[in-house]
């Protein structure tokens, strides 16, 4: 039988908690299976910004870890994963993962993510940028991950906000390298 893709996500305190969601939707819909780690502020932004507790928050994954569980399968590089996504990511643990400074589950992750040269996507959200967040997105991106701001395109016309966020969580699909078929993509001003 074919192994599952696993795919870890970790939130954090930045905002846009919505993008999260939708991308453990979708990565239930194409039977991936999730290693959720959250921040203690990013349950609290979950929970400010979509009504969202962690209790129900757990539900979305099969697997689910305290980020203070430091010895949790995810922390270990043998553990074998597809790849990591970090959405939202806050400045906070952009500077965690670009410095290597993992004292928690999921800067622990991210920083064996990128030393196992797997696929680690940093969903950045912030505006204005300063020159330290700047270099820490340089930093992070020289030592392998993508960095993504939360920044959706607007080429398909969305009619809703919801129309936005899932199609950016498709382009985050594409960026972990997940296959899917479940957004439209551009193919030219005549097809629109
Ligand atoms: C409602 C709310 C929204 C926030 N939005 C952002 C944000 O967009 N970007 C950011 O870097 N920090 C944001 N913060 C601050 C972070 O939550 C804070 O820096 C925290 O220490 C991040 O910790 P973490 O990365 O461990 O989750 C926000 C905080 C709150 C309460």
């Amino acid at each position: 039988m074919r192994e599952p893709v696993k795919i870890v996500v970790g939130i954090t305190g930045g905002s846009g908690a919505v993008y999260a969601l939708a991308l453990l939707r979708q990565l239930r819909i194409l039977e991936c299976e999730t290693h959720l780690v959250v921040s203690r502020m990013g349950a609290y932004v979950m929970d400010h910004e979509c009504g969202v507790s962690l209790e129900e928050l757990r539900t979305f994954a099969d697997r689910f870890y305290e980020d203070d569980d430091l010895a949790a399968p995810i922390s270990g590089g043998s553990f074998r994963t597809f790849g990591m996504a970090v959405v939202p990511c806050s400045m906070k643990t952009l500077a965690s993962i670009a410095g290597g400074f993992s004292e928690s589950l999921l800067t622990r992750a991210a920083d064996v993510t990128l030393k196992e040269r797997r696929r680690l996507v940093l969903v950045t959200r912030e505006s204005p940028l300063s020159v330290i967040h700047l270099e820490n997105m340089l930093a992070a991106t020289r030592a392998g991950a993508v960095v993504m701001p939360a920044s959706p395109g607007f080429y398909h016309r969305p009619e809703s906000v919801a129309e936005m966020v899932v199609s950016f969580s498709g382009r985050i699909l594409d960026a972990l390298g997940v296959e899917h078929n479940l957004t439209r993509r551009w193919e030219g001003a005549g097809t629109q």
